[in-house]
């Protein structure tokens, strides 16, 4: 098949990519010149496992090209997938200018039917307004269907490779078909392809990630709590995660949830169930959960230093919002910091693919250590802030060397307590003694 994505940012990227390896003729489209020069230099704008090389094959083989102007891509292809952005509005619902721009624009350029699928995360009855806009625009028919995408980021292409599930939102036998034939390839281990009404298909998505939300606000204060007891949360998780009703994952507390989708989705729905007269009070506990477990390393912090932070050195490990991307639309690493250099603190930080990212956040209101271990030199205290596999397994021995003071404060419970504090480490984590 032929395909166009318009928006080539973590979702259209993957997915164009994906596409594309499956043998479909795919163009990415992006309004962002700077994004499409440094792909058509073969150049990858973000980080992501596995993707590099998908991306490289694919334009060698010419399945898959970068261009700004929607206008051939769209008239070229027999689906069209969109992908831009859905961030919050002032309200907290879900800003549609985007998606609602690029469907008057895809409108504009049809030449004949085309399958509109819109990709990106809207709330229940936005197919209805993607609808009216191509209406608007043009008189050739096309359907427009509802597909949302559940990849995580970190694990972006095998999940779009592997899914769980596909949920294909659509009103009409043909578009539903097309779909179907599209990711066979990708369900052939036997996953599911769920064709359902479009604002089912639009719910699923809100419901899957507001449900992950929820358990992880719900861990963070099953760990308060057991704080308050001298409880092990690691116990509490591991007794809870047996049992086989519950499951296993995404009951990790740590400093809370961040990333372009949890907070915003959790608003988005939030706010349009307010807007039918719905109040979705678990998820507005999830959210104000969310917003205070941020805070808790540096509220540690403050009881240890009794207040006294101004003039300290602070290491922080990890700025991503979680490891294996660089992305760190609202990463908990952002208010910590924040707060820390509010308290006059000298902030050093390391993480290994978002250094880029957060010198547009903190300018030169920070250092940025080359390696995790430079970030230590004379610290008062470490803080851990994200779980990457590589300071896992750190020399304890070489890293109280390099600190001031050996106090270690972290905030996703990677370390074994008794194994650091043997080594002369202060150490608190989230939810343990
Ligand atoms: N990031 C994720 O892990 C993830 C997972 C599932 C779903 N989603 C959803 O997918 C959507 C996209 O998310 P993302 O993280 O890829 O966003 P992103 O910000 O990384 O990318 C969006 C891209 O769309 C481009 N764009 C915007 N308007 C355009 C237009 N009219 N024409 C051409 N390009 C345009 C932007 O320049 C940008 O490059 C969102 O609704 C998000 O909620 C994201």
């Amino acid at each position: 098949m032929r395909i166009a994505v318009v928006g080539t940012g973590y979702v259209g990227l993957v997915v164009g990519a994906c596409f594309a390896e499956t043998g479909n003729e795919v163009v990415c489209v992006d309004r962002d010149a700077k994004k499409i020069r440094m792909l058509n230099r073969g150049q990858i704008p973000i980080y992501e496992p596995g993707l590099e090389e998908l991306v490289r094959r694919n334009r060698a083989e010419k399945r898959l090209t970068f261009t700004r102007d929607l206008r051939d891509p769209v008239r070229g292809s027999d689906v069209i997938f969109i992908a831009v952005g859905t961030p919050t509005g002032e309200d907290g619902s879900a800003d549609l200018q985007h998606v609602l721009a690029a469907a008057r624009e895809i409108g504009q350029a049809m030449n004949g039917y085309k399958v509109v699928v819109d990709k990106s995360t809207v709330p229940a009855g936005t197919s209805e307004l993607v609808r009216a806009a191509i209406r608007n625009e043009t008189s050739h028919p096309f359907s427009v269907v509802s597909n949302p995408e559940f990849l995580k980021q970190g694990a972006a292409v095998e999940d779009f490779l592997k899914p769980d599930r596909v949920v294909i939102g659509a009103s009409d036998a043909r578009s539903a078909e097309v779909m179907t034939e599209l990711y066979r390839p990708f369900t052939r281990t036997g996953a599911p392809i769920m064709v359902m009404d479009c604002a089912s298909a639009e719910l699923s998505k809100y419901a899957a990630n507001a449900m992950l939300a929820t358990r992880i606000s719900f861990m963070n204060e099953v760990a308060n709590v057991c704080e308050r007891f001298g409880a092990d949360v690691d116990k509490v998780r591991q007794a809870v995660a047996s049992d086989r009703r519950i499951g296993s994952a995404f009951l990790f507390p740590g400093v809370g949830y961040g990333g372009s989708c949890f907070p915003k989705d959790v608003k988005a729905i939030v706010k349009f169930a307010s807007d039918r007269k719905y109040r979705f009070r678990v998820l507005e506990a999830v959210e104000d959960v969310n917003e205070r477990q941020k805070l808790v390393l540096l509220a540690k912090l403050d009881a240890h230093f009794r207040k006294a932070i101004k003039g300290k050195t602070i290491a922080v490990w990890g700025l991503a919002f979680k490891p294996r991307t660089d992305d760190m639309r609202e990463a908990p690493a952002i208010p910590i910091i924040e707060g820390l250099l509010k308290r006059g603190a000298r902030v050093r930080v390391f993480d290994p693919e978002a250094r880029a990212m957060a010198q547009r956040i903190f300018k030169s209101r920070v250092h940025y250590a080359r390696h995790a271990y430079d970030t230590l030199k004379d610290a008062d205290a470490l803080l851990v802030v994200t779980e990457w596999n590589e300071f896992r397994e750190p020399d304890f021995v070489k890293m109280k060397k390099l600190m001031k003071q050996p106090v270690i404060f972290d905030g996703r419970n990677i370390y074994n307590p008794q194994q650091i504090r043997s080594f002369g480490f202060t150490y608190s984590s989230i939810g343990r003694p």
